[in-house]
């Protein structure tokens, strides 16, 4: 079924839908994006994704093309053009194109694409089952703060993980797990401590991640912000990731072994439970 996007401006078919050859983005990942689910034809957690929007487009020099009020009103256009109840607005800006250039342009028009993809985020079967991870040295650049597209890293992740038969990767880095391929890591030790690793450029920032860890405190789950181990996680009673698509999804085996007794655990349980009360209550 084609889809309505939204290019530069317009909205068109997806078919229709054109970017230059010379676009830095498609050249360069000269790129940021942002990543917002959907419940209800609502927009969860969107003043977090439209604040590190704002963020990443500053660390690289990206003008914007967008005041916050229009940015909003595309959001929810593109939701009511695509008719969109659940899953997820991708939002990406790029430098624009220019001829092929290593330093940045002088002047170009940054691109502005917007497209949905419907999705079951709440009745997620891997809620029921958690996933399973392998573990892979984290290759990526040393800017994992900012939220741009160069994303080639985080896919070989991914078929490193199908190649073993997981659903996804965890990335370790001088003995320390950052985060999974696209999303934040979070184990629960046996004492019931939520245990994540603290923000620095090594991890994006991840907007659920910040949500997940106040509701934690709220339920009255201690929360340490430390970087853990390999081991530590293999060794927990629970592990999950947390993302604005899976929010909080238990991780049940690494590398094969399980986590705990191999289910879902009953915190991220909760917590998942929690965020989406909290994010209904709050989508706009
Ligand atoms: N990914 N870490 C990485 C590397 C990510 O790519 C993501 C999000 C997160 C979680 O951030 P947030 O809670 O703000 O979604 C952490 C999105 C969903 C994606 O690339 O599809």
């Amino acid at each position: 079924m084609s889809r309505i996007v939204y290019v530069n401006g317009a909205f068109v078919a997806e078919e229709a839908a054109r970017i230059s050859v010379f676009d830095r983005g498609f050249l360069f990942a000269d790129a940021i994006y942002e990543v917002v689910g959907v419940v209800g034809g609502k927009l969860l957690d969107y003043d977090g994704h439209a604040a590190r929007l704002r963020r990443s487009l500053d660390a690289l020099s990206l003008a914007s093309p967008l005041d916050d009020a229009d940015l909003l009103a595309l959001h929810r256009e593109i939701v009511s053009r695509n008719r969109l109840d659940e899953g997820l607005i991708y939002l990406q800006i790029s430098r624009g194109a220019a001829d092929r250039d290593f330093a940045y342009p002088m002047k170009a028009d940054p691109t502005l694409v917007l497209f949905t993809q419907a999705k079951a985020v709440l009745a997620n079967p891997k809620v029921e089952t958690g996933i399973a991870v392998v573990l892979v040295p984290d290759l990526r650049w040393a800017r994992r703060d900012i939220k741009t597209v160069q994303l080639l890293y985080p896919s070989m992740a991914k078929m490193e993980a199908a190649r073993h038969g997981a659903d996804d990767a965890w990335m370790v880095e001088d003995g320390l797990v950052t985060e999974a391929s696209s999303a934040n890591a979070h184990i629960v030790d046996r004492a019931g401590t939520l245990i994540t690793r603290p923000l620095s450029e090594a991890i994006l920032h991840g907007i659920t991640r910040l949500s997940i860890l106040d509701i934690a405190r709220g339920m009255g789950v201690a929360v340490e912000e430390r970087a853990f181990s390999p081991e530590e996680a293999k060794d927990a009673a629970e592990a999950f990731i947390t993302s604005a698509t899976s929010f909080a999804l238990p991780v049940t085996r690494i590398d094969g072994n399980p986590v705990g007794d191999g289910r879902p655990g009953p915190i991220t349980r909760a917590l998942r439970q929690a965020y989406i009360v909290a994010k209904l209550q709050t989508a706009i």
